[in-house]
């Protein structure tokens, strides 16, 4: 399945340089490694395991699974039987065992340039057995499910690692997402505890999340299911608070802190900051301050040891019926697989400092910001901005401050600065990078050139690492030095992956070929369950094609034998990089008073890669208006968050059904896109539509 033989055309290699400290330094190692990882997994996977601390050994098979629905239930089991901690395995053994205590963990940027902190591995483990305590002494047990809604501070690292050291189970949820978002995920995994800040900045704009909060801690009420207790971190309100996060030990560096400010006055000639503050309502029967409570915790908390197939978190995605899914991932193999894809996809040295531009609320910075570089003992920049404020330099200052040397992040922000120019990004060396990588979407080669040209000097190899939430990690990624890369292609199988490809028919396809990318066999860090419902883990991923993981995405494998991801196949889209079903968004629209019907279909969106392009029809009696457009904006926005607003609605007074009434969003997509060409419509219920629909096209 791996070539023996590699191109010799258009392919992209690293530098002789790169190799000597590498890895895995060529193909043919990538080779041998890859072999053993997939005809002796427990071998290869115990090596890594050696790495961590285990409190007891495993029972039986290292890696137990079926995944094949019609020989009985789908499971998948790493290790069980073993106990370990996480927290334990990030922090404590690199304190303790490894003598990192004194290594910086994060270099914490915020969004306002200048303010700016650091914490040590020694400071942050203290952080968390503090806040672990917190947790305990609110009643917190192992098994316990805790709601996070956060900005990209340190203190976020330091909650979800507090529940990971307790044995609860984290599931964060991202700060851009609504009320609405946030108390459906709340309410699924049934959450007593919630923690969020006063609110932050977003660039220029404040977002205040405590108002956001209550709204949903509101609607849970609502709906019988309240949230007992809401610890509250003062962000933006610090100084109210004697809490000073430069105080977490005596050796802390100073930090330095400037006005959170982005609204500018004019005074005489002088320009003055102003400071906006978040609303910050408090209920004394729920709400909580992190401050005081972290002010009497004891500095000791003894992790609780878990079972390696105990839940570590969840997080929800994008499902296709339009409810999220609640990805569950455990203990060991997430630690075993987030810290090898870490350690080999960015070929991790201990003298690096590694950039994701992710936010936590995603799995990428679940993996790749918190688990596989503190697994790593890796210093990491965690960044709370925005990659355009306050100017399309922020990137690039960033990596010369802090000498990043290996730096991830999505191609939806390349094409975005790409439309810049280069001029932005030569303003600033970035003499220190070696390795670049992307993640979230398909990268177009274009983007690829430029990233690799521009930004990289061409002297950097870039990573196109394919994966999912479901998948814990990375599963088709080149290897730096080892894998000559194709603008575009991820490239080949991380390691213990088994890929293949598949027709409609379900038969695995070979050599050059285009169909259903699957997966033939677990890796430790697959997702075990969605939340509560497993049948739907199953129905999902493993019901269309025995036997095979269903990514839900298309895959083409060239002549090379390069696996290139071709996008969703499925009811979803990828706006950003961030997955949203057609059928959430649908339902969102249909719950304002004068939509009737709607469909959603995805578009092409030059910096988005995908968009949303909506055709809504009207209750009787209803108008299309301005006003009813914006209203419907607004809905998206409200029910599910900023990331889903529609770029365009169009009133469709009709929508192109079949005689069964199923709505043809084939069609649809054509007509989005005024391609006249809709192939098969001899099952189209009334044809007249279809010239409706093309006449009024929103004007793109
Ligand atoms: O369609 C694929 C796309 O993102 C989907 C997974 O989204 P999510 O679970 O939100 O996780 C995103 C971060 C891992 C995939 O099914 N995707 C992700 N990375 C790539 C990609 N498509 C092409 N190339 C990639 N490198």
């Amino acid at each position: 399945m791996i070539p023996n033989c590699l191109p010799q055309g258009e392919v992209y290699h690293a530098s002789e340089e790169l190799g000597k400290e590498a890895h895995v330094p060529s193909f043919q190692k990538y080779k041998e490694l890859y072999l053993k990882s997939v005809d002796n997994p427990e071998e290869f996977w115990g090596d890594i395991a050696k790495e961590f601390y285990w409190k007891s050994k495993h029972r039986g098979q290292f890696l137990d699974y079926n995944f094949d629905v019609t020989k009985g239930k789908i499971y998948i089991k790493c290790m069980e039987g073993a106990t370990t901690n996480i927290c334990y395995n990030v922090l404590d053994r690199n304190v303790k065992e490894r003598k990192h205590g004194d290594k910086i963990a994060f270099l914490w940027e915020g969004n306002e340039p200048g303010d700016e902190m650091k914490i040590t591995y020694r400071e942050l483990l203290l952080q968390v057995c503090k806040f672990a305590n917190v947790l305990r002494s609110q009643g917190v047990k192992k098994g316990d499910c805790v709601s996070i809604y956060m900005p990209m501070i340190v203190e976020l690292v330091v909650a979800m690692l507090a529940c990971a050291r307790i044995g609860a189970v984290h599931s964060i949820v991202f700060a851009g997402f609504s009320a609405e978002s946030l108390c459906e995920r709340i309410t699924d995994s049934n959450c007593a505890l919630l923690i969020t800040a006063d609110g932050f900045y977003r660039g220029d704009k404040l977002i205040n999340l405590k108002l956001i909060a209550d709204e949903a801690l509101l609607k849970c009420k609502e709906k019988n299911l309240p949230v007992k207790k809401c610890i509250v971190i003062k962000h933006l309100c610090k100084e109210e608070v004697s809490w000073d996060r430069s105080s977490c030990s005596s050796q802390s560096p100073p930090t330095k802190r400037v006005c959170h400010s982005v609204q500018q006055e004019k005074l005489g000639e002088k320009v003055k900051k102003v400071c906006p503050k978040p609303q910050v309502p408090w209920n004394p029967d729920v709400d909580l301050c992190w401050h005081k409570l972290m002010q009497d915790a004891s500095e000791e908390c003894d992790p609780e040891w878990c079972d390696s197939e105990d839940p570590l978190f969840v997080l929800y995605t994008s499902g296709s019926t339009g409810k999220p899914k609640g990805v569950l991932h455990t203990v060991g193999g997430y630690l075993l697989y987030t810290a090898a894809t870490f350690k080999y996809v960015f070929d991790y040295q201990p003298d690096d400092v590694y950039w994701c531009t992710a936010d936590i609320g995603w799995i990428t910075g679940h993996s790749y910001i918190t688990y596989g570089p503190l697994a790593n003992g890796a210093t990491s920049v965690l960044f709370e901005g925005l990659p355009t404020y306050p100017d399309v330099s922020r990137l690039w200052e960033i990596v010369d401050k802090y000498k990043v040397t290996k730096f991830y992040t999505a191609p939806t922000a390349i094409r975005l600065l790409m439309k810049f120019g280069s001029e932005p990004v030569q303003k600033y060396r970035r003499k220190s990078l070696k390795i670049l990588g992307t993640v979230g979407e398909p990268i177009n080669p274009e983007a690829w050139l430029w990233y690799y040209n521009i930004v990289g000097e061409k002297r950097c190899p870039i990573v196109d690492t394919f994966w999912q939430t479901e998948t814990g990690g990375h599963v088709m990624t080149p290897l730096p030095a080892a894998t000559p890369m194709k603008p575009g292609s991820a490239t080949f199988p991380f390691f213990g992956v088994v890929p293949a490809i598949l027709n409609e028919s379900g038969e695995e396809l070979e050599g050059e070929a285009e169909g259903y990318l699957v997966f033939k066999q677990p890796w430790p860090g697959v997702m075990r369950t969605v939340y509560g419902n497993h049948q739907r883990f199953e129905t999902t991923y493993f019901k269309k094609f025995p036997g095979y993981y269903v990514t839900g995405d298309g895959c083409k494998r060239d002549k090379d034998g390069y696996y290139w991801i071709t996008g969703r196949i499925d009811d979803m889209l990828n706006v950003s990089g961030h997955l949203l079903s057609t059928a959430e968004v649908e339902s969102a629209l249909v719950e304002h008073s004068a939509v009737a019907e709607a469909a959603v279909v995805s578009h092409p969106h030059d910096v988005k890669g995908e968009c949303l392009y909506c055709f809504v029809t009207l209750k009787d009696g209803q108008e299309y208006t301005e006003a009813l457009e914006a209203g419907l904006r607004k809905q998206v926005r409200e029910k599910i968050g900023p990331i889903a607003t529609p770029d365009y609605i169009q009133n469709a007074p009709g929508l192109p059904k079949t005689r069964s009434g199923k709505i043809m969003r084939r069609v649809l997509r054509k007509i989005a896109r005024n391609d006249k060409d809709l192939g098969d419509i001899s099952t189209l219920a009334d044809p007249t539509v279809i010239e409706q629909l093309f006449n009024s096209r929103c004007v793109l």
